[in-house]
């Protein structure tokens, strides 16, 4: 199984850190459908702007499953560990840092995966944080800033003389932003002169690639984005099936459906005046995944209030 410092997760397929997406709520749910480790959407190292909503819903939660981690994204080291400590003091059990978003928003302050092109500044942010911390320091980055310069594994080598506990890594560079197809050759050769555990992830979607890349990388733990959508249960399909060694078992209609009217019910509490809209993203990629038609779609999108919203929600689920 999968070990992170102290903690060893009860599954090694994990949930990818998504902002806008990987919000407290799902976070919890993805937990309950056995998620080895969920973490939070990233926050600025910019403490200044922690007193937003936005920045707010992304600290740590007290009842949020444990081992809670938490991203930040930044550049300047010290003010990375002072909002690391910050998150400590809050509840959080691993810090992740950010080396891994394209963004541009966060790219151009040369956070994300940019700072993968100064590994002077990369091992500065490291060790500010190991050093200050006593909780697991982890890392998310790409194979390197551009195809040509796939450096994942010099970060990943001063990464683990760094003190950092785990890496995960996506399989595209910061230049492929999402185009094209993730590779795992370059994920294959880091697994290989890395004594840490390593975490696949990009466009991982089905067991069959889960168990491709586990016996093609020896890769310790997979991570899964954008597939997990609106399809949360995923998680308990995938670990039944990679345990039985049997094809996927398809959650039940019954199961799906009480599951989202409990998303959405536990969207509108955590986010109060905002849960309406923030439901409805979440509800788009729910009924895309169930295959409901366009035009149901749009007449539970029309709903104006938390408890109309939920009424079409029923509406629409029972005669699915
Ligand atoms: C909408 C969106 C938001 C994301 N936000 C973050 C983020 O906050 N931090 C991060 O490290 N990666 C972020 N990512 C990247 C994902 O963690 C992951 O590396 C990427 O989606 C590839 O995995 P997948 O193919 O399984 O989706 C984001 C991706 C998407 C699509």
């Amino acid at each position: 199984m999968l070990t992170i410092g102290p903690y060893t997760l009860k599954s090694n397929i994990l949930l990818a850190p998504m902002a806008g997406i990987t919000d407290p709520p799902f976070r919890t749910i993805c937990r309950e459908f056995g998620a080895g480790l969920t973490t939070s959407e990233m926050l600025t190292s910019d403490i200044d702007l922690w007193d937003s909503p936005k920045s707010k819903a992304r600290l740590p939660q007290a009842n949020e499953a444990e081992p809670r981690s938490v991203q930040i994204a930044g550049t300047d080291p010290h003010a990375m560990a002072r909002a690391a400590e910050f998150c400590v003091d809050k509840g959080a059990q691993i810090i992740d840092i950010n080396m891994g978003c394209p963004v541009k928003k966060v790219c151009n302050a040369a956070a994300g995966s940019a700072l993968m092109q100064d590994k002077i500044k990369v091992r500065a942010i490291l060790k500010a944080l190991t050093s200050k911390l006593t909780v697991p320091v982890t890392l998310k980055i790409r194979t390197g800033w551009s195809r040509k310069n796939r450096n994942a594994i010099e970060i990943a080598q001063i990464a683990e003389q760094e003190g950092i506990t785990a890496i995960s890594i996506h399989g595209r560079s910061r230049e492929d932003g999402f185009k094209g197809f993730a590779e795992y050759e370059t994920i294959r050769q880091l697994k290989h002169l890395i004594q840490i555990p390593i975490i696949a992830n990009g466009d991982i979607t089905t067991i069959e690639d889960i168990r491709f890349i586990l016996n093609y990388t020896d890769v310790d733990g997979i991570m899964i984005g954008r597939v997990a959508r609106g399809r949360p249960w995923i998680f308990k399909e995938l670990n039944q099936s990679l345990e039985s060694g049997l094809a996927i078992v398809p959650t039940p209609r019954k199961l799906q459906h009480s599951t989202i009217y409990q998303h959405v019910l536990s969207l509108h509490q955590f986010f109060s005046t905002q849960g309406l809209q923030i439901a409805r993203k979440h509800i788009g990629w729910y009924l895309d995944s169930l295959g409901v038609s366009k035009q149901n779609k749009l007449f539970i999108f029309g709903a104006t209030t938390p408890a109309q919203q939920l009424e079409y929600l029923h509406e629409v689920l029972d005669a699915s």
